[in-house]
């Protein structure tokens, strides 16, 4: 990690956009376009940044803070900051250190990771990685049979929750993974791969970790019965083939027996159906705009589902976190925490473990600094009161 830590030091690196830059001159623009990229015309991926500048401040002058406090409790997990890892697929193709290095990063900083299901790491390793909380997120893919095999795995290494995405009925339409030979690029033919192969060689440090690592792997906690770990390029059809649907979550929670969140809620219709079938936490998440185009930004819809789970259960959001401020404005609107996704998925394309560990350590400066120029001596204090909506 110390190897690493100098390429992502400041003032070389002084905010995530500056990670962002890094990661475009790493990764091959099929890498990079897959982690920067939003679903058809970007719409929604662009609206979770801008509903950010239509939130100001308030704030309380002249007002001393000795200590800062920063920490909150998700699912009786104590965090060190409200900021959680937000599961990211295919992060091993970002960095061979992948979900490892992301869940070990998130472990020092004191917070939580959440794992893909498309992770390149078996689920232990990733766990044993971290000192911290750890949650599994959960696809159907493969069926039943393959997600129970995952999630008895996953309580038998003391993962803490689980997540659920529903807002994944078939991928999204990412137009710049098609451009630019996504597929091909997870996919066995070398003949398909020529064709794209440019931009994969203009990156001869990311090419010579990619194939040193082993090029792409199946996915270890997909494990088929009779046929083994799922292949990366199945994917997109095995997630067509298993909407989870509501009338699954009875079914997860006699499996699984521990809290359960469900992230992708966008009505408050969708968030008091999901306290009506037992979950302890909602995400409000459009996916970071990856998936349906055109829905709103999720900083727009945060209150709406504040207000229809009127404190029953845990209300996080994601989409666009980019700035400490930014989860000010969140939390001032009601969430109890975020989670960062593009954010730490930059700084590990930048620098592995030392790059995610500097994507969190520049949110966390922020927000210190944010709520000391707020005149606000603690995050548990933040309400409407602290922000004024344009
Ligand atoms: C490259 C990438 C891969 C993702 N993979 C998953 C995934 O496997 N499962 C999931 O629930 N969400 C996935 N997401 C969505 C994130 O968990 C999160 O909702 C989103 O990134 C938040 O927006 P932000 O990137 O603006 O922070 C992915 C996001 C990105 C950028």
């Amino acid at each position: 990690m110390a190897r690493y830590a100098a390429r992502v030091a400041s003032p070389r690196v002084v905010n995530i956009a500056d990670l962002r830059n890094l990661a475009r001159r790493r990764l091959p623009r099929v890498v990079f376009d897959y982690v920067d990229g939003g679903a058809e015309d970007e719409i929604t991926l662009g609206e979770n940044r801008s509903a950010f500048e239509e939130i100001t401040f308030r704030p309380r002058q002249a007002i001393a803070i000795p200590h800062c406090d920063l920490r909150t409790r998700v699912l009786g997990c104590d965090l060190s900051v409200p900021a959680l890892l937000a599961p990211v697929g295919y992060s091993r193709v970002i960095h061979p250190d992948g979900e490892v290095a992301a869940c070990r990063a998130a472990g020092q900083a004191g917070t939580a990771y959440i794992l893909s299901t498309i992770s390149g790491y078996a689920l232990e390793e990733v766990k044993a990685a971290s000192t911290g909380p750890v949650f599994y997120q959960l696809y159907l893919m493969g069926g039943r049979e393959v997600a129970e095999g995952a999630l008895e795995r996953a309580r038998n290494a003391g993962f803490a929750g689980i997540v659920v995405t529903v807002d994944t009925a078939v991928a999204g339409m990412r137009e710049r993974d098609f451009r630019n030979g996504m597929k091909e690029l997870l996919g066995p033919s070398l003949i398909g791969k020529i064709r794209f192969s440019p931009q994969v060689l203009a990156r001869p440090g990311w090419l010579a970790s990619f194939l040193l690592d082993g090029g792409v792997r199946p996915l270890p906690n997909v494990v088929v019965p009779g046929r083994g770990p799922m292949p990366l390029i199945d994917v997109g059809s095995a997630l067509a083939q298993s909407t989870i649907c509501w009338e699954d979550l009875r079914w997860i929670h006699d499996v699984w027996r521990g809290p359960i969140i469900i992230k992708g809620v966008l009505t408050g219709e969708d968030a008091r159906r999901a306290i009506d079938e037992g979950a302890r936490a909602v995400v409000v998440s459009n996916h970071g705009g990856r998936q349906l185009d055109g829905v709103q930004a999720t900083l727009r819809v945060l209150p709406e589902i504040v207000s229809a789970v009127n404190g029953q259960i845990e209300v996080l959001m994601d989409g666009g976190i980019r700035r400490g401020a930014d989860i000010v404005k969140a939390l001032c609107l009601g969430a109890r925490a975020v989670l960062c996704g593009r954010a730490y998925a930059y700084g590990l394309a930048a620098a592995g473990e030392a790059g995610v560990a500097r994507a969190l350590e520049i949110l966390r400066t922020d927000l210190e600094r944010t709520l000391r120029l707020l005149g606000c001596p603690s995050i548990a204090e933040l309400g409407r009161s602290y922000c004024q909506c344009l």
